[in-house]
């Protein structure tokens, strides 16, 4: 049986066991996981100062995902809002209230590396493990251009989370980012946009934080229960089979529809994926069409 088979399995019988006590005893151990420290020596990136790493790191910060939750001018704002599940994302720019205003070169890294705070705290809900495995490039390029965005007002992140959800993050059902990395990995220092197999695997990594590792979907730990499961990406499930042609792919991920007309669900984040470029969204479109049945595309 597959591990997580087992480990939700357990979580369920342990589930059922639970009083309201015990619940409130979860949704505490659940609140303790989220305030431990994590150990990290990092090593800081070097943050560029060129107008290309500048207009990298702007394109970076559009089209992978973060403005879908810290907002085009990184203020932060609402992204999940569905009954008693609430999360406003922190003000990452340079402006008033700014979660980012104390950060050294090396907290970059941990956040967006790692999944881990300056203070060793881990991430509760941002999928760092989208961004894990960046290159020492794109990430500088990234910082670069977050450090001198124009200021925008904000704070700090706010949550409501149910209690159920706290209960399956202490039990392990929903695991942080900082449980999903590999912290030893090494990134590589350079990814080219060249079309290869590597390039398209690279742009992919956005995807796995709802596909899943290995790109087949399935329900996404943690998210409202209103959300659609995530379809399977791979040559085998019936999505890709829609997208004969790159360009079908393509129009898809600008118009945030299937080529028959009608809308796929918002979850998927159109904000960003209309922001990729040509090269990248067809060096992903081939990486797809590749994948195997049971090949791990990233993480
Ligand atoms: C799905 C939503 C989501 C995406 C995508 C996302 N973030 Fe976040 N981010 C959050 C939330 C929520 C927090 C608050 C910390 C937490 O997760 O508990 C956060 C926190 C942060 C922090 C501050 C951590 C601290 O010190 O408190 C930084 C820096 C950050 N994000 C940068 C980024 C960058 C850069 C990207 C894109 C490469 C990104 N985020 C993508 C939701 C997101
Ligand atoms: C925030 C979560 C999230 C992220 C990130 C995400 N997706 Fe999705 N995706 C979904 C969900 C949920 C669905 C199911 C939508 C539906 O049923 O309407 C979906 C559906 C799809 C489909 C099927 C479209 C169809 O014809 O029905 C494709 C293809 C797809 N995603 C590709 C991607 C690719 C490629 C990436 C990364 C570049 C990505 N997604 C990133 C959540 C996500």
């Amino acid at each position: 049986m597959k591990r997580w088979i087992k480990t939700s399995l357990a979580a369920v019988a342990s589930l059922a066991a639970l009083g309201a006590a015990t619940l409130a005893t979860g949704a505490w151990l659940g609140e303790r996981k989220a305030q431990r420290r994590i150990e990290l020596a990092v090593a800081p990136v070097a943050v560029p100062g060129d107008a290309a790493a500048m207009a990298r790191g702007r394109y970076l910060f559009a089209s992978r995902g973060c403005v879908d939750c810290h907002g085009a001018d990184g203020a932060g704002r609402a992204f999940i809002d569905a009954g008693g599940f609430y999360v406003k994302a922190p003000n990452i720019s340079p402006g008033p209230g700014s979660v980012v205003a104390g950060y050294r070169a090396e907290d970059w890294v941990r956040t967006v590396r790692h999944g881990v705070k300056p203070d060793g705290r881990p991430l509760f809900i941002m999928p760092a493990e989208d961004y894990s495995r960046w290159s020492d490039a794109d990430l500088g390029a990234l910082v670069a251009w977050l450090r001198q965005m124009p200021p925008a007002a904000g704070g700090g992140m706010q949550a409501r989370v149910p209690v159920l959800v706290k209960v399956l993050y202490a039990v392990g059902v929903i695991r942080d980012a900082a449980e999903k990395i590999d912290h030893r990995q090494r990134a590589p220092a350079v990814v080219a946009a060249d079309g290869s197999p590597a390039h398209g695997a690279y742009v992919a990594a956005m995807c796995v934080g709802c596909h899943g590792a290995t790109l087949t979907g399935g329900k996404i730990a943690g998210a409202p229960p209103d959300w659609p499961a995530a379809a399977d990406l791979t040559p085998a499930g019936s999505a890709m089979a829609r997208y004969p042609s790159a360009e079908a792919f393509i129009a898809m991920l600008r118009s945030g529809r299937r080529p028959d007309g009608s809308a796929v669900s918002k979850v998927m984040p159109f904000e960003s994926l209309r922001e990729l470029d040509d090269a990248d969204a067809r060096a992903l479109y081939r990486h797809l069409r590749q994948l195997g049945p049971v090949q791990v595309a990233a993480n």
